[in-house]
């Protein structure tokens, strides 16, 4: 990180001023370091972190302006075309794609990580069975701390790649899981020799009465997906995950804190909004009516618009070719929820309303019709972008727990409360 300038901020009295050194990354805006800042006795005031770089990275890389979104310097469309799910873990975990060997190695040791250790089962059974498979997910994953507490020295980067394979590994096996227990499914295990979605595919499929054989068409989509959504830099769920794991915190109870924030509907909830929103529509004669009430501002199109997309979302391209590839594989291209999403990014993308607020289709737009079509009911939708996100968030959390100028994330605050006043008693209170 160099520091290219600096800026200096006066005050209006016409006395006081202070510089501030101004940094420049690889890629992406320089950031006015503001840290000294806090020692003038004034803070920065930015709810929502309109304006604020909350942290060095070195991880993954978004130009909002152009739609583009590069993992460790490789674009998005030249992983989600070649690599596998796998490989892009391996690559955000360590910043460089693994040789031949490397990659064996990895899928070996995450495969071999998947099961569940025997006791956490009895976790699922304390939910009630029509429990949104989320808070299963917050629950149980949270509940991985109890298992894996003392063993962890998270300042140890041996520990914390366990730690990473751990999640990685058993993150699809616990959503499996909670689909299977609301469904009253018997619980199923990993299956050996089968790949990353393959497996994940057959965990909440198969059942001990009828043979489950994995269409690879659809395997491949799914894998897609979960690159697709493996990281995307400082977002809501990540920040929570860093915030959390800047006290010290057990790796395990903070992925639980990024699971709560990506559940949702802004963030990672979007999926399922989606889908709940075609079926709402429910027909293209209804659009119109539906684009008025957007407009109006009664409502949102969901899985429209992102913090830093002021452009395609490169992601919503590569899912829309998906749902393509995907509803042709089953005959359904005359799938008239696809039918209709396209028609709403047709008005959208043609409306003065959306063109001026610069809003597009985001990932989660077309994801919900691929996961729906391979069969997956909706409300495991927010736990798929859960799993696949697992690994962006163990990322940033070892990327910021090895960094040796961490400390923990404290903000401060505009105060707008009550100035100070005295204890009344009860009996004298108006
Ligand atoms: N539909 C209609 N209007 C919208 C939408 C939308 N989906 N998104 C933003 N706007 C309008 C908003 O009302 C505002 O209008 P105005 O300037 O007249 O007040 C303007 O666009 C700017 O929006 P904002 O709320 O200031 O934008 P934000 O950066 O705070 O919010 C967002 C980003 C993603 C939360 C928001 O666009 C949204 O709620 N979208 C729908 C939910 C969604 O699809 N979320 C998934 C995001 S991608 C997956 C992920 O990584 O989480």
């Amino acid at each position: 990180m160099a520091e290219a300038s600096k800026v200096t901020l006066s005050y209006n009295d016409g006395q006081n001023s202070v510089d501030l050194p101004v940094l420049k990354g690889t890629l992406g805006p320089d950031v006015v370091d503001i840290r000294a800042f806090g020692k003038t006795g004034m803070f920065t005031h930015d709810p929502g972190f309109l304006s604020t770089s909350s942290c060095e990275s070195k991880i993954t890389f978004i130009d909002g302006d152009l739609g583009q979104l590069y993992y460790r310097g490789y674009p998005i469309e030249q992983l989600a075309e070649h690599a596998d799910y796998l490989e892009v873990c391996y690559l955000l975990l360590n910043g460089e794609l693994p040789t031949k060997e490397q990659k064996e190695h990895f899928d070996y040791t995450v495969m071999r990580h998947n099961m569940l250790h025997d006791q956490i089962h009895n976790f699922f059974r304390g939910f009630r069975r029509d429990a949104h498979p989320m808070a299963v997910m917050v629950g149980v994953v949270g509940a991985l701390s109890a298992f894996y507490h003392d063993s962890l020295d998270i300042n140890d980067p041996h520990h914390r790649e366990v730690a990473a394979f751990r999640l990685i590994a058993k993150l699809p096996t616990i959503a499996a899981q909670a689909y299977r227990y609301n469904k009253g499914l018997p619980l199923n295990y990993p299956k050996a020799g089968l790949s990353y979605a393959e497996n994940f595919l057959y965990m909440m499929f198969s059942t001990p009465v009828q043979e489950y054989k994995v269409n690879p068409v659809l395997a491949k989509a799914l894998d897609r997906i979960f690159t697709l959504h493996a990281d995307h830099e400082q977002n809501a769920s990540t920040s929570t995950v860093r915030l959390s794991g800047s006290s010290g915190a057990n790796p395990f109870a903070c992925i639980a804190a990024g699971i709560a924030c990506l559940w949702g509907p802004s963030h990672g909830g979007a999926n399922e909004a989606v889908l709940k929103m075609l079926d709402e529509i429910g027909d293209v004669s209804k659009v119109a009516d539906f684009m008025q009430g957007v407009k109006d501002k009664r409502y949102k199109l969901m899985g429209f618009g992102h913090r830093v997309y002021k452009n395609m979302d490169p992601r919503a391209a590569i899912m829309k070719e998906t749902c393509d590839q995907v509803l042709n594989e089953l005959g359904l291209h005359n799938d008239p929820k696809f039918k209709l999403a396209m028609e709403l990014e047709k008005i959208a993308l043609s409306d003065p309303y959306f063109i001026e607020r610069k809003l597009y289709p985001n990932v989660d737009f077309y994801s919900g019709i691929v996961l729906s079509a391979i069969g997956i009911p909706v409300s495991m939708f927010t736990p798929i972008f859960a799993l696949a996100r697992t690994v962006g968030w163990i990322s940033h959390w070892s990327e910021m727990i090895s960094d040796p100028t961490m400390k923990i994330g404290r903000p401060r605050q505009l105060y707008t409360g009550a100035p100070r006043r005295d204890y009344v008693a009860i009996d004298k209170r108006a």
